[in-house]
């Protein structure tokens, strides 16, 4: 079973055809660059793979489970991660940057913004 497929995925806006009918299925282990000219779609399709964007037609899976109408929150616990084309940081270190990822996963997003809580996961992932 593929770790995230998607099926005949349509995306499109107005009258601009962003994505007709992609489909694509990543293995566990697979290291895969998605590649084509300006426009072509590239961002669009990360955009419905992480939530952002709602295709009006086709299914996303991840690990086997449906998982086209989660919100983006609900994808990122899952542990779909993804980075911006521009990046969007915290004002902080780099290592806080990545811990309010962590603890998305580990401990819940609330909790990645109170401060004991960051405290700890900076402490775990040090030693780790
Ligand atoms: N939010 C939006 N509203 C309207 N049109 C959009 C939106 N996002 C993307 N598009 C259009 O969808 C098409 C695909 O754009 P997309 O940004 O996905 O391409 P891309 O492959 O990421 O391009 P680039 O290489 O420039 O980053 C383009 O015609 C773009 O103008
Ligand atoms: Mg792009």
């Amino acid at each position: 079973m593929p770790l995230l497929e998607a099926r005949d995925i349509h995306l499109t806006f107005g009258g601009v055809v962003a994505l007709r009918g992609v489909d694509f299925a990543v293995e566990r282990g697979q290291l895969v660059a998605l590649v084509g000219p300006n426009g072509s779609g590239k961002t669009s399709l990360l955009n419905c793979i992480c939530g952002f964007y709602k295709p009006q037609k086709g299914r996303i899976y991840f690990n086997g489970m449906d998982i086209t109408h989660k919100p983006p929150h609900k994808r990122a616990a899952l542990g779909i991660g993804r980075t911006f084309q521009t990046p969007y940081i915290f004002h902080g270190t780099v290592l806080d940057n990545i811990i309010v990822g962590y603890m998305t996963r580990h401990g819940g997003i609330i909790n990645s913004l109170r401060y004991k809580a960051m405290r700890e996961a900076r402490e775990r992932l040090r030693y780790s």
